[in-house]
C-alpha cells in the first residue's frame, strides 16, 4: 500500500529491513551504538563489523548518542548503502517527552538521509519493541512526521515503512488507509 506526498511516495511492507534495497536503512539503536537485539542484532550481524567499526569511531568522537538523534554509517554487506542509526525513546508512560523524542527520531533520520542527499529509505518500527512504545500511538507519530517532512523536502522521494510482525504491519495498514481517505478525500 502506498500514500503520495507531492513527488514523494509512502510505502508500507511486511518483511525484514536488513533486506531492503533503499539507500538507507534505518536502525533502531541505543545510545551506546554498539548494537543490541530486535532490529539492531539483525542489522548488524547482516551487515557484518563494518558497521560496529564505523559506530565506534562516532562514539569515541562524539560519545554515546542521545535518544532522538541520528547518525550515518556504512550498510557493510547488505545491499543497501548506508544505515542511519537513531535512538528512539523508552516508553514510560507517555508524558514524559516520548511522543516528542520518537518524532525527532523519525525526523533526523530523514534530515541526515536528505543531507548525504539520499532518495530513498526504509525505517522499522522504532521503539515499539524492546523499548515498548503503544504500535498504535506510535504509528500515528511515524506517518505525521514523515509525512511532515515530505511535504517540506522533495528531495526523499520513497520511504518505505518496514513491518517485521503482523501486529505491527496490520497497524500500519489501518492508519494508511485513514490517512489515505484523509488526505485524498481534502483534494
Ligand atoms: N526488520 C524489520 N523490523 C524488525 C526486524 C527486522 N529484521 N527485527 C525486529 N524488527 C521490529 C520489531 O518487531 C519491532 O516491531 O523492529 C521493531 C522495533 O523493535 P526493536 O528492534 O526491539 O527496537 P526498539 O523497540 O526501538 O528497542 C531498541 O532494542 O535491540 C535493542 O539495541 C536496541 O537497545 C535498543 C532497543
Amino acid at each position: 500500500m502506498r500514500l503520495q506526498i507531492n513527488k514523494s511516495a509512502i510505502h508500507i511492507i511486511q518483511g525484514d529491513i536488513t533486506q531492503q534495497n533503499t539507500d538507507a536503512i534505518v536502525n533502531a539503536a541505543n545510545s551506546s551504538l554498539m548494537g543490541g537485539g530486535g532490529v539492531d542484532g539483525a542489522i548488524h550481524r547482516t551487515g557484518g563489523p563494518s558497521i560496529l567499526a564505523e559506530c565506534k569511531e562516532i562514539v569515541k568522537k562524539q560519545g554515546r548518542l542521545p535518544t532522538g538523534e541520528a547518525v550515518i554509517t556504512t550498510a557493510g554487506n547488505m545491499a543497501s548503502k548506508y544505515v542511519i542509526h537513531t535512538v528512539g525513546p523508552v516508553y514510560k508512560d507517555g508524558k514524559s517527552n516520548e511522543p516528542q523524542l520518537l518524532a525527532n527520531a523519525y525526523r533526523n533520520s530523514l534530515t541526515v538521509a536528505a543531507e548525504k542527499k539520499l532518495e530513498t529509505l526504509s525505517f522499522p518500527a522504532i521503539s515499539t519493541g524492546i523499548y515498548g512504545y503503544p504500535v498504535d500511538d506510535a504509528t500515528e507519530i511515524a506517518f505525521r512526521t514523515v509525512i511532515d517532512f515530505l511535504r517540506e523536502h522533495t528531495q526523499i522521494i520513497l520511504v518505505r515503512f518496514v513491518l517485521f510482525d503482523d501486529r505491527t504491519f496490520s497497524s500500519y495498514q489501518q492508519a494508511l488507509t485513514r490517512l489515505r481517505a484523509q488526505i485524498y478525500g481534502e483534494e
